[in-house]
């Protein structure tokens, strides 16, 4: 490596540089201080407290008040939560706990948080990966089913028999009449739940490859008294087995398969005759300098390296990344054999692309 050349630069280049530098390792360090406190139940509490001490947070949360303190320390010069010197009391704005909070729901920012710690996780072991390709497998993130449900239930909660299924008015007519519906790698379940108590004319099954996805799955169809759904460990390249369907959905999953390709076509095969297929997907571009202004392009490029394209390589898959994109998600939609292809969007939903089509 040469030696650089500290003397012939732009400084000012430089010098904004360097204060990005600052604010990335600050931003990474409070990502996981913004974890502990979703985790902790911190925010959910503060949110709704008065101006108060660190014993008071402390005991109001049940936490050790040192500690709490600590969080305190980082929450207020990360200009997270305000504290007055003089009374010595800390409090978390309104138009920041919009953010924070369980109750914010799809607009619940810091479940994303987790995330972080998440990937941290596996990073000894990412590192090897780049030396020698490959990547880990599911076993590898043992919390991963259990976050994945709670940040997608935001969405699915309040969009999806409002909005995204609704993007799609024959879905929704099907759904109302009574068809065949198949969710594949359904995590645990909870899309499938909520369309199997919408549409009780409508036969709904979920599949994954996750044991902990489908019982978890289960057990929540059984709580809402639900007779209309049924779910199936199952790899999504075997859904030909399980049979034909009207219907067929993909919440965020088709860019995590091994095969994708495979998958696309097995899903187009299991459709009936003028079936639908709705594939929720990443709102990205498959070109890296179309990504550059996107809000979350960073984390979910740093999501896919660290979790979604390794799940593929582990097992010499395709290891298509989260951020494959819309061109390329067309090109292969296209190759398996389906028409009309639409690409839509829902305002509120900036992580995710609605790809529309139908079978033949
Ligand atoms: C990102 S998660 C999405 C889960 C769920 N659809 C949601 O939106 O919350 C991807 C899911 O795909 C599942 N999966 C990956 N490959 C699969 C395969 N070949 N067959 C079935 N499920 C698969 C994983 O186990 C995981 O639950």
């Amino acid at each position: 490596m040469g030696k650089q050349d500290f003397d012939n630069y732009d400084k000012s280049m430089a010098e904004e540089f360097a204060s990005k530098m600052f604010q990335f390792l600050n931003g990474g360090m409070l990502s996981l201080m913004i974890s502990i406190g979703y985790k902790t139940g911190l925010f959910d509490i503060l949110s709704v407290l008065e101006p108060s001490t660190s014993q008071e947070i402390a005991q109001e949360t049940k936490l050790d008040e040192r500690y709490v303190r600590e969080w305190l320390g980082a929450m207020v010069t990360g200009k997270i939560v305000k504290f007055d010197p003089l009374t010595r009391k800390y409090n978390l704005p309104k138009e920041h706990s919009a953010f924070l909070t369980r109750e914010s729901g799809v607009d619940n920012l810091a479940v994303f948080a987790q995330y972080v710690s998440l990937m941290g996780n596996v990073e000894d072991k990412i590192v090897e990966c780049f030396r020698k390709g490959g990547g880990l497998p599911y076993s590898e993130y043992p919390k991963f089913q259990q976050l994945q449900a709670e940040e997608t239930a935001r969405i699915f909660d309040s969009k999806l028999t409002s909005q995204i299924l609704q993007l799609n008015p024959n879905i929704m007519d099907r759904l109302k009449k009574g068809v065949k519906v198949l969710d594949i790698g359904c995590g645990r379940g909870h899309a499938v739940n909520l369309m199997g108590k919408a549409f009780s004319n409508s036969k709904f099954t979920g599949c994954d490859i996750s044991r902990e996805g489908i019982s978890a799955a289960k057990e929540e169809a059984e709580k809402m008294g639900l007779t209309n759904v049924r779910f199936e460990v199952k790899d999504a390249l075997l859904i030909e087995e399980i049979g034909n369907f009207d219907v067929i959905t993909a919440f965020d999953t088709i860019h995590d398969q091994v095969q994708p390709t495979k998958v696309l076509k097995a899903i187009n095969r299991s459709l009936n005759k003028d079936g639908l297929f709705l594939m929720q997907d990443i709102a990205a571009s498959s070109q890296v300098h179309k990504n550059i202004d996107a809000l979350l392009a960073p984390a979910l490029y740093t999501i896919s390296t660290m979790h979604c394209m390794s799940v593929s390589l582990a097992h010499n898959g395709e290891g298509l990344g989260t951020m494959w994109g819309k061109e390329m998600a067309i090109e292969k939609l296209t190759e398996a054999g389906f028409k009309d292809i639409e690409v839509k969007s829902i305002e509120g939903d900036i992580i995710n692309y609605y790809f529309l089509s139908r079978k033949s």
